[in-house]
């Protein structure tokens, strides 16, 4: 008899478990946004758990752009770009972005997961090989299962570990080396001059994933490429509209010859439907808006730089970020889904990131700010934050006292060792016995 495909389903209880003990942290339904704050269950919450880094998914103009895009052409394109679905407003954006980025070609995407899969996918072929940081976005580590070639994880930030990776590889392999601009859980900044300098004595093209860099890093936020001044050492960049543009989409920018080859093989650009007109209208307004109002960036960084030196001074490990993107340790995955739970009642709106999207033992609450948070509500959640932790004592927790216990183990048997391009990593902790709800809560 075949196997019941269904049988896992009816097997699951994670979820279910998790709302019976009441921290279930996932799908809160939001009513209404209003500035920085959100209103689920009829209340009015700080919005602290969102990629809305210049607040440009609420802007009036962002929105009226979107509607006079609708007007004009309709509610949707009904189909691939490629055959009926190709707008003027799409050929506009990329020109605009490839103007903003000074690259010769850009080629959107539907989704910035779309983009990675489709560019990584395409680009590579069976005896080449890419080189994937250990902590890109899940995303790329998708594009690299369904490109030909071979995986070959480095460790995170890690140009020594690069440069050993490359030279076991055949010299005459094709080679690409894939990192995210700004590393989407930790904050970090990739350590883009000597990563770069490895990836191209070894003659490999590079592609770094701006998704949370634009707006964000960068003159005029061009994003981390441009805030080393490196933009000629990158082949290619990737980036999504889905966070400081706040829209969704992405998009591939690169080498004119490239972005045409891309245009034409890429699968997950050829076989899916455009861009709504109405995404690609808001886009082009929120460009506009990031280049003409600077200051927005300002005050980015500005809240970024309260939260920093206010999570510290409580005496919370909030690692090595330095974006606005600032994970809150709070080590057992239980106590990371209690704190989160306890923060929503508190009128506070974060999420939780667990193992492996994090490290084992290091479950955090991350939060990430905005250009539109007020002083007055920067300084609630601080409050908040330094109350729950006394009340549920997470200072106590083995993450805060034992570093020495934590290791890096992630887990890549959930990406990395299946299917035929599979090289074992280390293999994570077997004894993990967590919730085991999908961690990818914004990967
Ligand atoms: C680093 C990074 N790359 C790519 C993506 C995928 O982008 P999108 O959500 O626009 O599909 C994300 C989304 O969170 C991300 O964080």
């Amino acid at each position: 008899m075949a196997k019941d495909l269904t049988q896992k389903c009816r097997d699951y209880r994670d979820s279910a478990d998790a709302r019976a003990q009441g921290f279930y942290p996932y799908f809160r339904r939001i009513d209404d946004t209003v500035g920085d704050r959100v209103v689920c269950d009829g209340t009015s919450k700080i919005m602290i758990g969102s990629n809305n880094y210049l607040g440009l998914a609420q802007d009036e103009r962002v929105v009226e752009a979107a509607c006079e895009a609708a007007r004009k052409f309709g509610s949707g394109c009904t189909g691939s770009r490629l055959l009926n679905g190709n707008i003027f407003l799409h050929e506009h954006l990329e020109e605009a972005l490839a103007s903003f980025l000074q690259r010769e070609s850009v080629l959107l995407f539907s989704t910035g997961f779309f983009a990675n899969q489709g560019a990584l996918a395409t680009l590579v072929e069976d005896e080449d090989a890419i080189l994937c940081d250990r902590e890109n976005h899940a995303s790329i580590i998708d594009g690299c299962q369904f490109a030909p070639s071979k995986l070959v994880p480095f460790r995170h930030n890690s140009a020594v570990s690069l440069q050993n990776r490359l030279k076991r590889l055949p010299e005459a392999a094709g080679k690409l080396v894939v990192l995210d601009g700004i590393f989407s859980m930790s904050g970090d900044v990739a350590d883009l001059p000597p990563i770069l300098k490895v990836a191209k004595e070894f003659g490999a093209l590079t592609y770094i994933d701006e998704a949370h860099a634009l707006g964000v890093l960068g003159p005029l936020g061009r994003g981390t490429v441009h805030h080393f001044g490196l933009n000629d050492e990158v082949d290619l960049v990737m980036g999504t509209f889905s966070k400081s543009l706040g829209s969704m989409g992405g998009f591939i920018a690169g080498k004119r010859e490239v972005i045409e080859y891309l245009r034409h093989k890429a699968r997950c650009f050829i076989f899916t439907a455009s861009l709504a007109p109405a995404v690609v209208g808001g886009v082009l307004r929120a460009l506009e808006l990031v280049q003409s109002e600077p200051e927005r960036m300002d005050a980015l960084w500005r809240n970024t730089r309260k939260m920093h030196e206010g999570f510290r001074q409580i005496g919370f490990k909030i690692g090595t970020t330095q974006t606005p993107i600032v994970p809150i340790l709070i080590g057992s995955e239980a106590r990371a889904f209690q704190f989160t739970q306890r923060l929503y009642e508190e009128d506070i709106f974060a999420t939780p990131a667990i193992y492996p999207a994090v490290r084992y033992g290091e479950a955090i609450v991350r939060t990430s700010y905005m250009a539109t948070h007020t002083d007055e509500d920067l300084d609630r959640v601080l409050e908040i934050f330094a109350r729950l932790a006394r009340e549920l004592g997470t200072f106590d927790d083995p993450a805060y006292s034992e570093p020495g216990r934590r290791k890096n183990v992630f887990d890549f048997s959930l990406s990395y060792s299946e299917g035929p391009n599979a090289i074992r990593e280390s293999a994570g902790d077997p004894s993990r016995n967590g919730s085991g709800l999908h961690p990818a809560v914004s990967r």
